[in-house]
């Protein structure tokens, strides 16, 4: 059961007079500031999802009125949380520190409001197929990636550190995995395994690693990449494969990218800005890049920046934000990316060699204190996205579908929104996105989708502790 601390009280007996008062101040009432400017990464309940909870009474950077005033004025250092100061009144900070109080009373006593979790008979029904979901396997925290290697085994990565294994209804956890560098959005992130792993058995990881640098006297880090294997339940014969300079990392615990992409024998990875949007053009800087190896970490000899001066030579594409979804059309073999933007910048990019992406110098979005970033949305040299979506849906994986239980949906990129939680589907026609259907929403904050070898298509959501679900034809 939760205390009720005295200033609450005060607090609720205050909103009777002030609830009038409040309305009043600037355009919209707070629910709509709140859900205008917090929810995406507080939850639409205030139930937490990318931050934490505002209602359950856990208070990490102090708990009284005053405290969370300042919070949301000044922000908190390297953390997304911006401050709110230069775009919110003090009154319109007032009035959310009372709504973030009357929630956390109503949660106190009725608990969060009921996800509604499915449709009432149980199916899902979209333009092309009606589905039913199945839950597959759960975690124990934020899941980030799945593997599904050929003996049926599935390897899902936690992104606190675990990689568990799903086995014939049984989960376990692998030991000896690389320690993660856990700040923010950082941790264990994508898993893979070599297209050859059938000969040679590797699989490989990335994750974020602080390897001793700093950035202004804070610990800093940045995405690493390793390829191991996995023999009795232990993780063996780890190679690294790419990391960059200590000197290079940051501090930030935000933007790690990371998916993997095999195609010829190289390794695409990307790495997000790491919240330091500038160094997405800075071609000396790993962040804010699509990378390209050798499978083994070799430097290929002819990645377009080799005779650029002071550029990083694994560098394939720059002026990406956060890079979250990468894979290969499986007809056309053409690189699409998704990208995690900022407020109204969620974008699909298709990813050509030395190309510049834009990211700050042009984009579809602002800041998510609603602060301009540029007024720029084009510009010469730059790329355009294939789709961007407005508002954001807090865009994470993505993958093509390949299976045959949806013949339908054969070919079409799937997309995962986190704050939206919702599951689309693109159909691309001659290298362009001509539609896109929501076909699954409301099922948890969804981290990643996979065509699954069974032919359904799993997906990752945040959903009690982290729940891996498929999505299986209804007749
Ligand atoms: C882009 C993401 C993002 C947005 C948008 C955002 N926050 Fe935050 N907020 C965070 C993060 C990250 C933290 C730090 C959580 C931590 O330290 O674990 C945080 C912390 C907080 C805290 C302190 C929580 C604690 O436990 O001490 C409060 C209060 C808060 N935010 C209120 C707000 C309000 C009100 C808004 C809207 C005006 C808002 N936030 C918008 C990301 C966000």
């Amino acid at each position: 059961m939760k205390t009720i601390h005295a200033y609450t009280l005060l607090a609720l007996a205050t909103i009777a007079t002030t609830a009038t008062a409040q309305f009043r101040i600037g355009s919209g009432d707070v629910s709509e500031l709140y859900a205008n400017n917090c929810a995406a990464c507080h939850g639409a309940n205030l139930e937490g999802g990318q931050a934490s909870s505002l209602v359950d009474d856990t208070w990490i950077h102090g708990r009284t009125d005053s405290d969370l005033a300042r919070i949301i004025r000044e922000g908190i250092p390297d953390t997304t949380m911006v401050p709110w100061g230069t775009t919110l009144s003090k009154q319109k900070i007032r009035s959310l520190v009372i709504f973030i109080r009357e929630k956390g009373q109503i949660v106190a006593r009725e608990g969060l409001p009921q996800n509604t979790f499915l449709p009432e008979d149980g199916i899902f029904r979209t333009a092309e197929h009606a589905f039913t979901l199945e839950k597959v396997g759960q975690g124990e925290g934020i899941l980030w990636a799945l593997e599904f290697l050929p003996d049926d085994t599935i390897l899902a990565t936690q992104r606190n550190g675990t990689l568990w294994q799903f086995k014939d209804g049984q989960r376990s956890a692998i030991a000896g995995t690389p320690e993660v560098w856990q700040n923010g959005q950082g941790g264990l992130l994508e898993i893979q395994k070599h297209p050859d792993y059938a000969n040679n058995g590797w699989i490989y990881l990335a994750y974020s690693e602080n390897v001793g640098g700093t950035e202004n006297d804070r610990p800093a880090g940045m995405t690493a990449v390793v390829r191991g294997r996995i023999r009795d339940g232990q993780w063996v014969d780890q190679e690294k494969i790419y990391n960059a300079p200590p000197h290079l990392h940051t501090s930030a615990g935000a933007h790690f990218g990371t998916r993997f992409v095999f195609q010829d024998g190289y390794l695409y990875f990307g790495i997000g800005d790491r919240g330091r949007q500038n160094q997405a053009q800075d071609l000396s800087r790993p962040n804010g890049k699509i990378h390209r190896i050798h499978d083994d970490g070799r430097v290929p000899a002819d990645n377009p920046f080799l005779d650029t001066k002071d550029a990083l030579p694994t560098i394939w594409s720059y002026g990406h934000r956060n890079p979250q979804g990468l894979d290969l059309h499986p007809e056309t073999g053409d690189m699409w990316e998704v990208e995690h933007g900022p407020r109204g910048g969620d974008e699909t990019n298709l990813i050509e060699r030395g190309l510049n992406y834009g990211w700050p110098v042009i984009t579809y979005g602002m800041n998510y204190n609603g602060t301009p970033i540029t007024d720029l949305i084009e510009k010469e040299g730059m790329e355009q996205p294939k789709h961007y979506w407005v508002p954001s849906i807090a865009i994470c994986g993505m993958d093509f579908y390949e299976g045959e239980k949806f013949p339908k949906w054969k070919n079409n990129l799937f997309v995962t929104g986190m704050a939206s939680q919702e599951l689309h589907r693109l159909v691309i026609k001659d290298g362009e996105v001509v539609s896109d259907e929501i076909v699954l929403k409301n099922q948890g904050r969804l981290r990643d989708v996979y065509s699954a070898p069974d032919g359904t298509l799993y997906i990752l959501s945040e959903n009690d502790n982290g729940t891996i679900y498929r999505l299986v034809p209804s007749t």
